[in-house]
């Protein structure tokens, strides 16, 4: 396999507001060409500030960023002109239309007009019919779209959505993240935030999981799930049960469905996870049961036992 391509990399990176308050802690990160890497983390955690400081919204208080190579503050040009961002809060003139919006926003980047461009991409995310409406006009969705549209009229390297979903319809909400995909597809790199954890399980390589501005994991979404993933073991009891049975407490057995489940929560990395001797002690205290099942935990789950073991 060939070694992936550094998209940004961020060193160092930290940010103090005004006023003192600490919302970065020292952050190192790798991003790769061509991956979608979700940023997860609890309203506050500093998602938004760190995507506006590679984006260059925010100012860095220490650190370095590469983009495309480039480095931000010495070829901020350069490296401003590969990132997309679709940002959080959405920001527009209200009373131009959405054609001149996209199209106004490509030649901010210096790019020349290109009308079939743009017309494709009002098609891609249903504003063609919406195109000589002014943005006040809009329903929030469709703005949301059409910031989607601005980002991508300058034909971006890197793109960054930041919660570009919320306020989105699901219909929606899918159509966007096939375009996610097909953007990947042509190699763009793509990092988002979102509050829907299984977007992410979704969608995303990697998962960065941030919290109180501290980056406390980097993973590989399907190593992130096998590693921390606790499995479930749901057996379907054939008489309910009214307490769990003495001889089975102690190994993480719980009761559900009103005592006609037995739930046994294992750990997949340890090589003794307990299973035989659960099975054991059903047979040897005669609990019958009709059916077995398993289940891995979430990425939700996860991301909620880091966060408040952090
Ligand atoms: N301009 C600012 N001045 C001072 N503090 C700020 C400023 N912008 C953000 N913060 C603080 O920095 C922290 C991180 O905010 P940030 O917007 O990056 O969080 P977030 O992870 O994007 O949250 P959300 O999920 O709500 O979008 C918060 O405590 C916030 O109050
Ligand atoms: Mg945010």
């Amino acid at each position: 396999m060939t070694e992936p391509k550094t998209a940004i990399a961020i060193q160092g990176l930290e940010k103090v507001y005004p006023g003192g308050f600490r919302a970065l802690q020292p952050i190192d990160l790798e991003i790769y060409q061509g991956e979608i890497f979700a940023l997860l983390g609890p309203n506050g955690a500093g998602k938004t500030t760190l995507i506006n400081a590679v984006c260059g919204i925010v100012n860095l208080s220490a650190g370095q960023i590469t983009v495309n190579g480039f480095d931000h503050c010495t070829q901020y040009r350069q490296a401003r002109s590969c990132i997309g961002l679709v940002p959080q809060e959405l920001t527009t003139d209200a009373f131009e239309t959405v054609w001149n919006t996209v199209s106004f926003s490509r030649g901010l980047f210096g790019k020349s007009a290109n009308p079939a461009l743009i017309e494709s991409i009002l098609k891609r995310l249903s504003l063609w019919d919406k195109k000589d409406n002014q943005i006040r006009m809009l329903s929030g969705g469709m703005k949301r779209r059409v910031m989607i549209a601005k980002a991508l009229s300058h034909e971006p390297q890197v793109l960054f959505l930041d919660e570009p979903t919320a306020g989105v319809d699901v219909e929606l909400r899918k159509s966007m993240w096939d375009q996610v995909h097909e953007l990947r597809e042509t190699g763009v790199t793509i990092i988002l935030t979102t509050h829907y954890i299984e977007e992410a399980e979704e969608m995303a390589d990697r998962v960065g999981v941030i919290h109180k501005g501290k980056l406390l994991l980097v993973e590989e979404k399907n190593k992130l799930m096998k590693q921390l993933g606790k499995k479930e073991m749901v057996f379907e009891l054939q008489h309910p049960l009214e307490t769990v049975p003495p001889e089975l407490c102690g190994k993480n057995i719980s009761l559900a469905a009103g005592g006609s489940q037995l739930v046994f929560t294992y750990d997949t990395l340890q090589e003794d996870n307990g299973v035989t001797d659960v099975l054991d002690c059903l047979k040897a205290h005669h609990i019958l049961y009709r059916d077995i099942s398993t289940r891995q935990s979430s990425l939700e789950e996860i991301f909620v036992d880091l966060v408040r073991a952090s």
